[in-house]
């Protein structure tokens, strides 16, 4: 495994595991965290014996956001010329389900690092907010346009216009969290949802994530005909054939691909 500095990566079983690791700094997002979790990721997304993948920081911050401090002196022309947080387009583009597990505060490009992700389950610590406007800017790791998918515009509107943090609970309701468990469950609640997703046959997994990113992109119309061709494809695998066979002998289905 290659060597991270900011990271601590980890497999688990057929379970990926990226802990953001700059507890100095609330595990703020600096170009070096940026560059080694997408690359932690995309070793992971190559591996057929990683079937999903955890991101999760410490007790007290998931990711404070982007660093400020490496920041505070960028140029308009620097910020263009470099794509200062282009290195998260490969992370965000990973096949393998990635569940964010937030303990403590998910603020600014933390929160738009967990909604990078599949699927946010939330520590009854955790604290979501994009207040970047505090600082004369905008979400800049793509917080204006996923926050709105997430929790629709009006919820999204306050959150990036007044900076408000919100609490686990609003997440929850806002349905940007999937799942609310005790801090002290966090690790547990997260590896026990990333086994079961790993067990699942691995084209379905990657052609439910392709469907699922297809209906955050795209006209209903083209994300139904997406998803009627991929669902078609899936008759020409052999876990389909096992998965239903499976159902009527009323035995679990050995998948081959996982
Ligand atoms: N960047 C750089 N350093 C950060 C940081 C950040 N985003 N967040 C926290 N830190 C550092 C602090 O500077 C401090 O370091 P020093 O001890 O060297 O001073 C250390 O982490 C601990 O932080 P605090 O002392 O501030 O801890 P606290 O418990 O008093 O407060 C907090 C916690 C409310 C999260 C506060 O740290 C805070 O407001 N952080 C910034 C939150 C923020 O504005 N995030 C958005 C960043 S911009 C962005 O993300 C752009 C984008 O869209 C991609």
């Amino acid at each position: 495994m290659a060597e991270y500095e900011t990271v601590l990566v980890e497999q688990r079983g057929r379970v990926g595991w990226i802990t953001l690791n700059r507890p100095d700094a609330l595990n703020a997002l600096n170009a070096q965290v940026s560059r080694e979790v997408s690359h932690a990721a995309a070793a992971f997304d190559e591996d057929p014996g990683v079937g999903a993948i955890v991101v999760t920081g410490s007790e007290r911050a998931f990711a404070a956001g982007a660093d400020i401090k490496e920041m505070e002196d960028m140029t308009a022309e620097r910020m263009l010329a470099t794509d200062h947080f282009g290195e998260w387009n490969t992370f965000a583009a990973v096949r393998t389900p990635v569940i964010a597990a937030v303990s403590g505060y998910a603020l600014g490009g933390g929160c738009e690092l967990a909604m990078m992700c599949d699927i946010i389950l939330a520590a009854d610590s955790a604290k979501f907010g994009q207040p970047e406007i505090n600082l004369g800017v905008i979400p800049g790791m793509g917080g204006t346009q996923r926050l709105i998918r997430a929790v629709g515009y009006y919820k999204a509107a306050e959150l990036i216009l007044s900076g408000r943090i919100m609490d686990a609970a609003e997440a929850e309701r806002s349905g940007l969290v999937s799942r609310v468990v005790p801090a002290a469950d966090l690790l547990a609640e997260a590896s026990a949802l990333a086994e079961s997703i790993a067990a699942k046959s691995l084209p379905s997994v990657y052609a439910a994530k392709a469907a699922l990113d297809t209906a955050m992109e795209t006209t209903l119309a083209e994300g139904l005909a997406h998803e009627k061709t991929a669902f078609a494809a899936l008759f020409d695998t052999a876990d389909q054939k096992e998965g239903m066979s499976a159902f009527r002998e009323k035995r679990p289905p050995e998948f081959r691909h996982r």
